[in-house]
């Protein structure tokens, strides 16, 4: 099984780089993919750099030049729903982009994607409930996060958008625009349609920086050194198993190369 991951920040992938029986390390387009060993599997690891253009050229690298069966992308994100807090885990079981819209034109509805004739993009359901567990497990086994009472993972609808939201007006007009939006990035989405479009398997694992108002700047950057590299380690690290496991029972459409 050959595994993509994916992560927003430098940062997340560097600390699981630290881990990383590394063979060799490429360099194409401005990213450099780090090739090896982690948990078992061969492992393609790369910072996509930010949005939804940079994050579809970083998937389409690792399925175009290094075959990879599935990807995992991991970053942090706003939080859009009330029901959630900062240190949550979000995992998307769809997905959609909030800033597609051509409905101007009048042949296809907002949010749709032009091509494809869907607006949201599913996720594989067995591989929510394992990157679940995993996140799970990554909680109630740090308790330095649970200390500070941070972390319930939940499982639902994230978009994805090229911009960093940090107004309540625009936290209102995707509340009110995207019934049960859970939380905000800007990446995610772009990875599931390219994931789609080649019929690739994608889990995106989100923890929540922000609430994607006007604090959001201040409270992202702070969380990202302090919090966010370890949770995308932990939980990638107890996910890696799991997607080994389900490969080898025969459970899903990859890994049988
Ligand atoms: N990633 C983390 N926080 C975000 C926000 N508020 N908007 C967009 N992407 C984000």
């Amino acid at each position: 099984m050959k595994l993509g991951i994916i992560g927003a920040m430098p940062q997340e992938i560097d600390r699981i780089v630290e881990e990383l029986e590394t063979e060799s390390i490429e360099q194409i387009a401005g990213r450099s993919y780090h090739i090896g060993r982690f948990e078992g599997a061969d492992c393609m690891l790369v910072f996509s750099h930010w949005g939804k253009v940079a994050a579809a050229i970083t998937a389409t690298t690792l399925i175009e030049r290094f075959g990879v069966d599935c990807i995992i992308f991991t970053g942090v994100a706003g939080a859009v729903s009330k029901t959630l807090n900062v240190g949550d885990i979000v995992i998307a079981d769809w997905l959609i982009q909030h800033d597609f819209d051509v409905s101007a034109a009048g042949i296809l509805m907002k949010y749709e994607i032009p091509f494809l004739g869907i607006s949201y993009f599913s996720v594989d359901s067995l591989l929510v409930e394992l990157a679940k567990q995993a996140a799970e497990d990554f909680l109630s086994n740090s308790p330095s996060f649970a200390r500070r009472g941070q972390g319930v993972v939940h499982v639902g609808t994230i978009a994805s958008g090229d911009q960093f939201i940090a107004h309540p007006d625009k936290l209102e007009e995707l509340r009110a625009a995207i019934p049960d939006l859970l939380c905000v990035e800007m990446e995610g989405a772009a990875v599931a349609q390219v994931c789609h479009e080649y019929g690739i398997p994608y889990i995106v694992i989100r923890t929540i920086s922000d609430r994607a108002d006007r604090s959001a700047p201040m409270d992202f950057l702070t969380f990202i050194r302090n919090v966010a590299r370890h949770y995308s380690h932990g939980i990638v690290k107890r996910l890696i198993p799991r997607l080994i496991t389900l490969a080898e029972d025969g459970g899903n459409s990859f890994g049988h190369s």
